[in-house]
């Protein structure tokens, strides 16, 4: 048995880790908690990520209590124990209590103090650590486990250097940063192929180490050819599931799928548990995306495992471009309008307001498109990972509370080249040619003619309604789809 002490800050703002004892500690400067524990066998101690005093309950308390048999006797300081309470009290304890001492007893056997981390001893795996969301989930993940396992796509340049420089750019702590190669285990591979391009012995040993498989690996281009988009995003699904089949300790499936499986419907709700290809698909990306999770559904039953399947709208950042970080899913906008004014030869001229070229693009005035800031849809989607599952397949729209009108769209297209956009309700017979080239690219364009709704009524059962309160308006989709050189106002750092 393992006794641990955690002691909470009379010294306000600094760690009060006890140096000699094997426990854990705490401090409570800006309303953080921040655990260590003494490695029994090593020198020294070591500690753990900060985590907000809010997100203790779900993540840490939840996940302790699946993984050994907690007891937390808690009790003023010098003071015999006042109160003995289960995990499932933990959380309002946290959030109110006095300076006090809590002890941690785990009746864990075989585990050893030096593991015993206040992260619990889940095994976690992701693929796409390095996309666009991907670095986002690693964030998240490492605020809840000691380490990772990222399936790094083999051929590309260093996912470590890459993960690394977006926590600096983003404004994570040295400490953080320091603990990167430790805390993060790479495995190369390619999920288009068989056991992900790994021999059997290690795609066996690998899938034996997992508990949880994140799977967000994929090939966003919507244009893209329909058997490259099949060989990661459906093909890639199948050996990510497959390395989850394999697996001794059952690990469980997180799939990132998109709320765009909903297809070619532009009208009307979508619902969490639709999938059907009756209004068919705007492009391949879409096609290969509900094919993937119709895989995911057929496997589910097949093994009879549960799987998370997480439904993000289009993601979005006001994060400022940078070259050493992935494009923003919306750059292409402004690449594509600028090209096309290259090619009719008024590429980066000054164009006075009243003789801007129009440009005359199919889609609805009325319309509206939803749009979801990157930082949150991670958070929520490590939050829905907390949920208990059904143990089947559970979905959820991982959605912004408001749509963002199709005009504020063109208003970011006139934001960032001099030209004016009309909407239209057919597509053109008599473009002219800069409208012959300016078009957005075509798996993108039907998109200004939807005004369908996401329901995202399970994410708001399991989470409450707990709002992002961030505001995607022009300002904020202007900041993150900019060129670098004409964004005035950069904050890196946040
Ligand atoms: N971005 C959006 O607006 C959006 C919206 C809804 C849903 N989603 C879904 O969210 C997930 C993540 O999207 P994202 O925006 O992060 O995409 P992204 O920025 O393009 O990142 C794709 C990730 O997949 C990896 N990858 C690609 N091909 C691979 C292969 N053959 N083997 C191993 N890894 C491979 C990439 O590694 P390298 O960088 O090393 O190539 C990268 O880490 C996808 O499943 C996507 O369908 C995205």
């Amino acid at each position: 048995m393992l006794v641990g002490s955690m002691r909470s800050g009379a010294a306000i703002g600094r760690s009060v880790f006890d140096q000699s004892s094997p426990g854990f500690g705490w401090t409570t400067a800006s309303g953080c908690l921040r655990f260590g524990v003494r490695g029994a066998a090593g020198p020294g101690h070591r500690q753990g990520a900060a985590i907000s005093r809010h997100e203790v309950p779900t993540t840490v308390v939840n996940e302790f209590a699946g993984s050994f048999e907690c007891l937390i006797i808690l009790r003023k300081t010098r003071q015999p124990p006042v109160a003995r309470v289960g995990t499932a009290v933990l959380p309002s304890v946290l959030a109110t209590a006095p300076p006090v001492v809590i002890d941690w007893i785990f009746a864990a056997k075989g585990v050893h103090p030096s593991e015993a981390w206040s992260y619990p001893k889940v095994h976690v795996a992701l693929t796409g650590a390095t996309g666009f969301l991907g670095l986002r989930l690693v964030r998240e993940l490492l605020g809840r486990h000691r380490s990772l396992t990222v399936l790094a796509h083999a051929g590309s340049s260093s996912a470590l250097g890459r993960i690394t420089r977006f926590l600096e750019l983003t404004d994570a702590s040295p400490e953080l940063i320091a603990e990167l190669p430790e805390r993060l285990r790479v495995v190369e591979t390619d999920l288009g192929q068989p056991r992900m391009g790994l021999s059997a012995a290690d795609f066996e040993r690998l899938a034996d180490e997992l508990d949880v498989i994140w799977h967000s690996a994929g090939n966003i281009n919507l244009d893209d050819d329909l058997a490259r988009l099949r060989r990661v995003n459906v093909e890639g699904t199948r050996n990510v599931l497959e390395l989850a089949a394999a697996g001794c300790r059952r690990p469980i499936v997180n799939h990132v799928g998109t709320a765009f499986v909903g297809g070619a419907r532009r009208d009307g709700v979508v619902y969490e548990d639709e999938l059907d290809d009756t209004h068919g698909f705007e492009n391949g990306y879409e096609r290969s995306k509900y094919e993937a999770e119709v895989l995911v559904h057929e496997w589910s039953v097949a093994h009879g495992r549960p799987v998370l399947v997480l439904r993000p709208s289009i993601l979005v950042t006001d994060l400022p471009a940078h070259p050493e970080l992935p494009e923003h899913p919306l750059r292409f906008i402004d690449q594509i309008l600028r090209a096309a004014l290259s090619t009719v030869g008024l590429g980066g001229l000054h164009i006075p307001e009243g003789n801007r070229p129009v440009v005359r693009l199919p889609g609805q005035p009325h319309g509206h498109l939803n749009l979801m800031p990157v930082e949150h849809a991670a958070r929520v989607m490590v939050q829905l990972a907390n949920v208990k599952s059904s143990r089947r397949v559970d979905t959820y729209h991982v959605v912004h509370d408001h749509d963002v009108p199709t005009t504020t769209i063109t208003a970011v297209m006139e934001r960032l080249v001099p030209i004016k956009v009309e909407l239209v309700e057919k597509r053109l017979l008599d473009p002219s040619p800069l409208e012959a080239v300016a078009d957005l690219y075509p798996g993108f364009t039907p998109y200004l003619s939807h005004r369908r709704r996401f329901d995202d009524t399970r994410v708001r059962t399991v989470l409450g309604p707990e709002l992002s309160g961030i505001r995607v308006d022009l300002d904020y989709l202007l900041a993150g789809v900019r060129p670098k050189q004409t964004t005035e106002s950069s904050s890196w750092g946040r």
